[in-house]
């Protein structure tokens, strides 16, 4: 065997499994065929890097078993996390709902990995195209652009489909099924939704406006803020309900969450116009849609109540249906990927295949938005790297 193992995908996962096996004494390549290592680590957070949430829970991940993600996330936590990046001198802060951001660029993070992959002994090969993996005695041959390599483990760390701008392939998954095993249908999450002309005529004008509120879809809903943009809505109440909308469904805003709007509006009456009574709670220009939306001319006097409560409920339930999403090109993660039923939550490995791993996004294991994502991939790849 040419090593112990072959780490495919020099993203968050790979790179932590790489720095696990090595310190094991185990002899590692990791290859990607990026030029750089960790790419989305580097773009991530708008350059902060969110590389953990302090209320990391299984009920935060979406997956066919949400229960599958416990292990890893429980051997391997934020906490371990954050003593590295402490360890390394990477200063953080929290800003909102637990999530946790450098100070400083995310390609701090970067090179932490990369510097503790090199001390871990581990070899890493960048700008290599990868081919076949295949069943080779007791362990697996892999076709890669520098020549057949072999290795007693495989470890699949080449994430999802989102963001192909920046290498993103499905490769994991072609590899996942070339080995029988099943996979949970992907699509694009955290991910800005698209409405149809009919309401995009309205929502252009409102490009850029952005508010506090809360969306949701079913049983799920988002405290934060929304966005309207000219494709739709967005802004990380959108993102986090996108993964769990299906088309078809309806989505649910609350413009003024745990508020008792029609009380007051009716508390509100005078000579002013609606849009001003709105305009003190709600952003000028969406408070002039709702009035116009409403076909509201008078003064709130002469408002009959029961449009003043038909205006209050839309703001408390404005039901909107969106026609899709903008897809992979801007989404943040991919939903679904390999089973985890097929998997062994404590090593990561396939339960028909022992030695072939898969770790990170290509699981079928989605986090929320915050930070919750690159806690996955530290944990699987920790994971991964003490079996491997
Ligand atoms: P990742 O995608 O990081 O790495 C896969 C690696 O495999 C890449 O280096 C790629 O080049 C390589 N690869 C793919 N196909 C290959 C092939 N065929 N041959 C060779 N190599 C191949 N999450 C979070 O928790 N906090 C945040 O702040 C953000 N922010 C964020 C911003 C943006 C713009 C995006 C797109 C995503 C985020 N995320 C995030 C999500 C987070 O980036 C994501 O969940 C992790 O990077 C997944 O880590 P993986 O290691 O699994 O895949």
């Amino acid at each position: 065997m040419d090593w112990d193992a072959i780490i495919l995908g020099a993203g968050a996962a790979g790179m932590m499994a790489a720095i696990e096996a090595g310190r094991r004494g185990r002899r590692v390549l990791v290859i990607d065929h990026a030029q750089a290592p960790g790419e989305k680590i580097r773009i991530s957070g708008g350059g902060r890097c969110n590389f953990t949430n302090l209320q990391i829970a299984p009920e935060r991940f979406l997956s066919q078993n949400p229960r599958f993600a416990l292990s890893a996330l429980k051997r391997f936590t934020q906490w371990d996390f954050i003593a590295r990046m402490d360890a390394a001198g990477i200063a953080w802060h929290e800003k909102t709902l637990g999530q946790l951001f450098c100070d400083g660029p995310a390609t701090q993070v970067v090179a932490m990995l990369v510097r503790d992959m090199e001390r871990a002994g581990a070899t890493l090969w960048l700008g290599c195209a990868l081919g076949e993996v295949r069943r080779s005695g007791a362990g697996f041959t892999v076709e890669t652009a520098r020549g057949i390599q072999s290795a007693g483990a495989v470890v699949v760390a080449t994430g999802g489909k989102s963001i192909p701008k920046m290498g993103a392939t499905g490769y994991g998954y072609r590899i996942a099924g070339s080995f029988g095993l099943p996979m949970i249908e992907t699509r694009p999450a955290l991910v800005p939704l698209t409405f149809a002309e009919q309401e995009l005529a309205w929502m252009r004008p409102l490009a850029g406006v952005s508010l506090p509120g809360r969306v949701s879809c079913g049983k799920a809903g988002f405290d934060e803020a929304l966005l309207f943009t000219h494709r739709g809505l967005s802004g990380p109440a959108v993102l986090q309900i996108s993964s769990y909308w299906r088309e078809g469904k309806a989505i649910h805003l609350d413009l003024l969450p745990g508020r008792d709007v029609a009380a007051e509006l009716r508390a509100a009456r005078g000579k002013l116009a609606l849009r001003s009574v709105l305009g003190r709670w709600l952003p000028e220009r969406l408070a002039r849609h709702l009035e116009e939306a409403a076909g509201v001319t008078q003064t709130m006097a002469e408002l009959p109540s029961a449009v003043l409560d038909r205006v209050a409920a839309g703001i408390r339930d404005w039901r909107l249906v969106p026609v899709g999403s903008e897809g992979y090109r801007t989404a943040e993660v991919t939903l679904g990927g390999v089973d985890t039923r097929a998997l062994d939550g404590r090593s990561m490995a396939a339960k028909t295949v022992p030695g072939l791993h898969f770790i990170g996004e290509v699981v079928d294991v989605t986090g929320w938005l915050g930070g919750y994502n690159f806690q996955w991939a530290w944990s699987s790849g920790w994971a991964a790297g003490q079996a491997i």
